[in-house]
């Protein structure tokens, strides 16, 4: 096989490098393209671009593969935690018990916030929509921690890992409880990670808090399955705002607003939404089936369909079982997840969807599983961020380890040749 891609135009011939990745994915190194040729590539969307090379994950859309650091999704969700999840994503090794313990510790560390961000919070009206409020106290803790990481400190590096794994929980639950006009609660370092996020966000004053191991559990494995999935929307919105030198936080903050739109994270709210839709509307999932393939319409079914998952998603799978087992686990009998999978079988087994390789993705079901623990709708993009924030920092740490350029797309320009000024009075 070439190592060579050749581009012919006008009569010239200009070769170009192709390289090969790890699982055998080749590339066209288009780095001189512009020097050699004078052209550019335009790809909207960046479907066919790749943006960097990066070791952290794989994942194979036609064969429905993810894997982290190279272990499979499916091997995670089933034997790791969420925290050593993180570990291997960030730092790329499965971490051994005593670094697991020493990174736990010092999370734990720095799980306080300072009672100044709360002034901050107060200002949000209580209808404020919770990525909202995410995206904007995870950059006023800027103004509380330090602004701008030393990258070739790995210690300053570590620190401010550490410092957003272990205030990022209490913001999400403060956004949680100011939506429901509970008291702001700093959580228990005695707990686990996860343990801990649940305890923050569901405890009622004046009443003990019931601990509850399927809720945990099941949170532990969306998380996971939430952790990372290579250059996605918000992902590529972290690394390019990284890109300028940006500090982490102000990177997370921004990655937090492109997760928040319904063709990315905000889809599992979305789908929710659809779900009460549908079901208001007397359940009739043949009408929204039409819905949606009628062109004229705008409506999409949300939770179906993948940019790169042209299989099926291996995470919907999963979340699919575990949907059952945990609505099962806690007595929950939901109307929803019927329609849900009425849709799901009509979809899969529909010529519009089977054409054009529409499956369930990841949020078609992490949905109902939040909605059974109790998670209000407006909260599930906010669970999703909580789970992307180690692949978001993984990803932040590759980029500015490998000491990337700036990213600065080109473009064509297809707007008015020069023309004269026009006078205000003349036009
Ligand atoms: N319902 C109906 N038709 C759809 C859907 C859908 N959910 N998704 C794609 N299509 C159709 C498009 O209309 C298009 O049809 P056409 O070829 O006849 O014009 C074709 O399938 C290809 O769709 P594109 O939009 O070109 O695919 P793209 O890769 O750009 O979009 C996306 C992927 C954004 C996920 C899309 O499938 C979608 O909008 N899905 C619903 C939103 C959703 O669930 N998002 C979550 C994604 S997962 C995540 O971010 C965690």
């Amino acid at each position: 096989m070439s190592d060579k891609a050749t581009l012919q135009y006008n009569g010239n011939s200009y070769d170009f490098p192709v390289i090969k990745g790890t699982e055998n994915e080749l590339a066209i190194d288009i780095k001189k393209l512009r020097a050699s040729t004078g052209m550019i590539t335009i790809d909207p969307g960046y479907k066919n671009t790749g943006s960097c090379e990066s070791g952290i994950t794989f994942l194979d859309g036609e064969k429905g593969i993810l894997r982290y650091r190279g272990y499979s999704i499916e091997d995670l969700a089933e034997k790791a935690d969420f925290l050593e999840t993180a570990y291997l994503l960030i730092f790329g090794e499965l971490p051994t018990e005593e670094q697991l313990s020493k990174f736990d510790q010092d999370i734990k560390e720095q799980s306080h916030v300072d009672e100044d961000v709360k002034k901050i919070l107060d200002g949000f009206p209580k209808s404020a929509h919770p990525m909202g409020v995410l995206s904007s106290l995870t950059s006023a803790l800027i103004a509380f921690n330090p602004a701008f990481v030393n990258v070739s400190s790995e210690e300053e590096m570590y620190n401010a890992i550490v410092r957003i794994l272990a205030k990022f929980p209490v913001l999400v639950s403060w956004a949680l409880r100011k939506n429901k006009g509970l008291p702001l609660d700093y959580g228990d370092n005695s707990l686990g990670y996860v343990e801990n996020i649940v305890k923050m966000m569901f405890r009622r004053p004046n009443q003990e808090y019931q601990k509850n191991q399927i809720v945990i559990d099941a949170l532990d494995k969306l998380l996971i399955l939430h952790a990372d999935h290579e250059q996605n929307c918000s992902t590529s919105t972290v690394r390019i705002v990284g890109s300028s030198h940006a500090g982490l936080f102000a990177s997370l903050s921004a990655g937090i607003s492109a997760l928040w739109g319904p063709l990315h994270g905000g889809a599992n709210q979305a789908v929710l939404e659809m779900l009460e839709a549908i079901e208001a509307d007397g359940g009739d999932t043949k009408k929204y089936m039409a819905k949606a393939k009628d062109k004229n319409d705008p409506f999409r079914l949300m939770g179906f369909g993948h940019r790169v998952y042209k299989n099926f998603d291996p995470r919907a799978r999963i979340i699919k079982k575990a949907a059952d087992e945990v609505l099962n686990d806690l007595g929950v009998v939901d109307p929803i997840l019927d329609i849900a999978k009425g849709l799901e079988k009509e979809a899969l087994e529909d010529q519009y969807f089977v054409d054009r390789k529409l499956y369930p993705n990841v949020d078609f079901y992490s949905g109902i599983i939040y909605r059974a623990m109790g998670i209000p709708t407006e909260m599930f993009t906010v669970m999703f961020a909580l789970g992307r924030l180690p692949g978001w920092i993984a990803q932040w740490r590759e980029m500015r380890l490998n000491n990337e350029p700036i990213g600065r797309p080109r473009q064509v320009y297809t707007g008015a040749n020069l023309r004269p000024f026009v006078d205000l009075g003349n036009r």
